[in-house]
């Protein structure tokens, strides 16, 4: 399977020196928090402990102290050794126990039918082209549970990143802001709710899609929230 080495040797250098700065969360999105906690999805039952959860393209782990209040067995991907050895460590300076391999969104070393969820935040549109995205979306259902639920966010069409980006074919966009350093790489963006119903419904069902867009005064953040069980 042909691996995008160049861009994943660029996110661990980006990690690397986030890490050396300080510049890392340790905390989830409030929107993830909502997906796992709050009462707005029919038949999640939030009932955690002892259940496990991916993390799909973990970073630094922000995610991990929640998901081990929540008594959570925590396990990730990061896209190579480095990355996946300081991750570890940011994890275990919080007193958990993380599970992290390397893996990709269409490679993720871990048995079929295991994980209670699975969670992909940012990390599917990194996916350049439609075989793969399905692909990917596939891989994502192997590795849960029948049953198990996936929580995922991806961009959303008002998305910074999406300024000066040019559409080099049906969903692709090659990213053009000069202050990013994925500019020129070309991502996979749903271009809308239906999109996502259609694509996601080949491996999932009860496919449901919600949004979260911020003006953050001079960029915005938005989002498609998608929720799916196996
Ligand atoms: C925007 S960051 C999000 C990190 C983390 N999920 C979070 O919300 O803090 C995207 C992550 O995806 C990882 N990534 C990039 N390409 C990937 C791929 N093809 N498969 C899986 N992960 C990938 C990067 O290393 C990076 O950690």
């Amino acid at each position: 399977m042909s691996q995008n080495t160049d861009a994943y040797e660029k996110w661990t250098k980006t990690y690397r020196a986030f890490l050396k700065n300080r510049k890392t969360l340790n905390w989830p999105p409030t929107p993830l928090v909502r997906m796992f906690m709050g009462n707005y999805i029919p038949n999640h039952v939030r009932d955690f402990a002892g259940k496990k959860v991916l993390d799909v393209g973990c970073g630094t782990g922000n995610n991990m102290g929640f998901f081990g209040m929540l008594g959570l067995e925590l396990y990730g991907t990061e896209v190579s050794d480095e990355l996946c050895d300081l991750t570890r460590k940011m994890v275990a300076d919080l007193g958990l126990s993380l599970d992290i391999r390397t893996g990709f969104n269409r490679q993720i070393p871990f048995l079929s039918d295991f994980f209670d969820y699975l969670v992909s935040w940012n990390v599917i549109h990194y996916e350049n082209n439609e075989k793969d995205m399905i692909e990917a979306i596939a891989e994502y259902a192997r590795v849960l549970k029948p049953g198990g639920r996936m929580f995922l966010s991806t961009t959303g069409p008002k998305h910074m990143i999406l300024k000066n980006a040019e559409i080099v074919g049906p969903h692709l966009y090659k990213v053009g802001r000069e202050d990013d350093f994925r500019k020129g790489e070309v991502f996979f963006y749903f271009d809308s709710p239906e999109y996502i119903k259609y694509y996601f419904s080949k491996s999932f069902k009860d496919v449901m899609v919600g949004t979260v867009s911020d003006f953050m005064f001079t960029e915005w953040q938005d989002y498609f929230l998608v929720t799916a069980v196996k």
